[in-house]
C-alpha cells in the first residue's frame, strides 16, 4: 500500500520548489509591491511568451478573466454566447455576469470538449461568439470552430482554464482565439497560492480594455474612462507564477507519463472506458477521467481504501438550481448527462509515484474483481 492518495498533492509541489518560491516571497514584501507593479508586468509578457499571444493581462481569477474578456469584446444583454454544456459552472456564470445568454450545446462523447456540429446547429442571428473550453487539458476541436466563426462572422474566446501547455496542432491554447482566458486556482497545472488568472490575446485595444477593466476603469490615476472593477492579479501570486512557469512543461510530460501508465494498467479492465485523445491536440491532463456503470460504488471502495478522486462535474450545469431560468431538463444534453453519472477523476498530479500508481490501479482491479465474483 502507498498510504493515503490525495486526489492532488499541492505540498509536494511546494517542496520541490520551496526555496525559488521562499525567494521570491522576501522579494516581492521587501519591494512592497502587493498589488500589479514590477512582478505583474513580468510574470504576463513571460506567459503572453508563453502560450504565443502578443500580451496578456492578470486578473482576479480564471472566473474574472472571462468575465472582463467579454466585456472587453462588448458582448453583454441580447447577445448569445455558445458553451459547451459539458464544463465548470464559470463558464456560464461569465456569460450571465455580463448580460448575455448562456447557450449550451452537448459535448463529443469520445473526446468530452463541446461538438462542432453541435455549435453549428446552436448559431442564431444573435449569437455574438464561441466559447469553447479545453477541458480536463485537451483542446477542443478549434478548427471547425475558427471556420464557423469565421463565415458567421463571430469571435471566439477560449477558455483554457484547464488547458496551460496545450497545444492544438502545434499552437498553444491561448492564442487561437480571438482572446483565452486562463485560470491559476492553486490546483490547475499552473497554481497560484491563491486566487488568479489571465486574459491572453493579441488584439491592442481588447487588451487596453481589458487593462481598464481590471482596475476600476481606469486610463490613469484617478481618471475612470469606463465602470471598471477591481481583479488585479497580484505581485505575490505573480512573483509565484513566474517561479513556477520554467517548470511548467516536465510537470505536464509527468501528467502525460501518469495518464499513460494508468491506461496501461487498467486496460481491459471491468467496463472501463477513458477520455479519448484527439490526433488534433496534445493532452496535459489537468484531470485523468475514466468511465464506468458503477462509478459510485468504486469511488467509495477507493475512498475507503485511502484513495481520493473527484467527479468533474457531477451536476451539468442546466440541471443547477442556478440554471433553471434556462427551462432545460434531464435528457437536454445526453452526453453530458451520461459523463455527470459515469465518470471520476483519479489522482493526477506531477509527484505522483508509481508506486501510488500501482496501488490506484490494483485497488480498481480488486473492486471490479469483487464485482465479478458475486
Ligand atoms: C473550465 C473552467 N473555466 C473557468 C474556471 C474558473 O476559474 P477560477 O476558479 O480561477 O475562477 C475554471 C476553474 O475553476 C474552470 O475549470
Amino acid at each position: 500500500m502507498a498510504g493515503i492518495v490525495p486526489f492532488v498533492d499541492l505540498v509536494a509541489q511546494y517542496e520541490s520548489i520551496a526555496e525559488e518560491i521562499d525567494r521570491a516571497f522576501h522579494e516581492v514584501t521587501a519591494s512592497a509591491q502587493y498589488i500589479l507593479g514590477a512582478r505583474v508586468e513580468q510574470f504576463e509578457q513571460e506567459f503572453a511568451h508563453y502560450v504565443g499571444a502578443e500580451h496578456a493581462v492578470g486578473v482576479g481569477s480564471g472566473l474574472d478573466a472571462l468575465r472582463l474578456g467579454l466585456l472587453a469584446l462588448e458582448i453583454g444583454p441580447g447577445d448569445e454566447v455558445i458553451i459547451p454544456a459539458n464544463t465548470y459552472i464559470a463558464t456560464a456564470l461569465a456569460v450571465s455576469e455580463v448580460g448575455a445568454d448562456v447557450v449550451l450545446v452537448d459535448c463529443d462523447p469520445a473526446t468530452y470538449n463541446i461538438d462542432p456540429d453541435a455549435v453549428a446547429a446552436a448559431v442564431t442571428p444573435r449569437t455574438r461568439a464561441l466559447l469553447p473550453v479545453h477541458f480536463t487539458g485537451q483542446a477542443a476541436a478549434m478548427r471547425p470552430l475558427l471556420e464557423l466563426a469565421t463565415a458567421k462572422s463571430l469571435v471566439v474566446v477560449e477558455d483554457a482554464a484547464q488547458a496551460h501547455g496545450t497545444r492544438y496542432e502545434g499552437r498553444p491554447c491561448g492564442s487561437l482565439g480571438k482572446l483565452a482566458c486562463f485560470s491559476f486556482y492553486p490546483g490547475k497545472n499552473l497554481g497560484a497560492y491563491g486566487d488568479g488568472g489571465m486574459v491572453t490575446t493579441s488584439d491592442t485595444t481588447l487588451v487596453e480594455r481589458t487593462r481598464r477593466l481590471r482596475n476600476y476603469g481606469e486610463r490613469a490615476k484617478y481618471e475612470h474612462v469606463v465602470k471598471g472593477v477591481n481583479s488585479r492579479l497580484d505581485g505575490l501570486q505573480a512573483a509565484f507564477l513566474s517561479v513556477k512557469l520554467p517548470h511548467l512543461a516536465s510537470w505536464n510530460e509527468a501528467r502525460l507519463r501518469h495518464a499513460d501508465a494508468y491506461i496501461r494498467e487498467l486496460d481491459g479492465v471491468g467496463d472501463l472506458a477513458w477520455q479519448q485523445r484527439s490526433d488534433s491536440s496534445t493532452h496535459v491532463y489537468h484531470l485523468f477521467v475514466i468511465e464506468t456503470k458503477e462509478r459510485d460504488a468504486l469511488r467509495t471502495f477507493l475512498t475507503e481504501r485511502g484513495i481520493h478522486t473527484g467527479i468533474h462535474y457531477p451536476i451539468p450545469i442546466h440541471l443547477q438550481e442556478a440554471y433553471r431560468d434556462l427551462g432545460l431538463g434531464r435528457g437536454a444534453f445526453p452526453h453530458t448527462e451520461r459523463l455527470a453519472e459515469e465518470t471520476l477523476s483519479l489522482p493526477m498530479y506531477p509527484e505522483l509515484t508509481e508506486a501510488q500508481i500501482v496501488s490506484i490501479t490494483n485497488t480498481i482491479r480488486e473492486f471490479f474483481a469483487t464485482r465479478r465474483s458475486r
